[in-house]
């Protein structure tokens, strides 16, 4: 195994905010085309900020900790915060990536696009 930071094995052993929300404001999946793990989000927004976000995910240990720390992430954001959140920044939040397993957190600024594009154009949760 890589040799992640306690923060991640943190994450992957005890994540936060696994499951889904009932009849979410916004949700969506996505799959990292490289190796075929994937995520999903589902979101409660109100007044233009996140006030609850849950994720499933099927892949390695890096995409579950950062999938779990994005939910962290994105709880109190404005929308607007979360369209900034970047993969970087989900890696900084956990203390750093090892460099082969760098891409695994694309998986989730990917799932957050994706849940705010289907929350612009209002289209119905699934
Ligand atoms: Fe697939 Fe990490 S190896 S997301």
């Amino acid at each position: 195994m890589p040799a992640y930071s306690a923060t991640v094995l943190d994450h992957f052993q005890n994540p936060r905010n696994l499951g889904e929300i009932d009849l979410p404001d916004a949700v969506a999946e996505v799959e990292n085309p490289a190796c075929g793990d994937r995520a999903r989000l589902s979101l409660r927004i109100l007044d233009g900020r996140i006030t609850e976000a849950r994720f499933l995910a099927e892949g390695c240990p890096a995409a579950i900790a950062a999938a779990s720390m994005t939910t962290v992430l994105l709880t109190g954001a404005t929308l607007a915060e979360a369209r900034a959140l970047r993969d970087v920044d989900v890696a900084a939040a956990l203390d750093g990536l090892p460099s082969n397993k760098v891409h695994c957190s694309v998986l989730a600024e990917d799932v957050i696009r994706e849940a705010l594009d289907a929350y612009d154009a209002g289209v119905p949760s699934r």
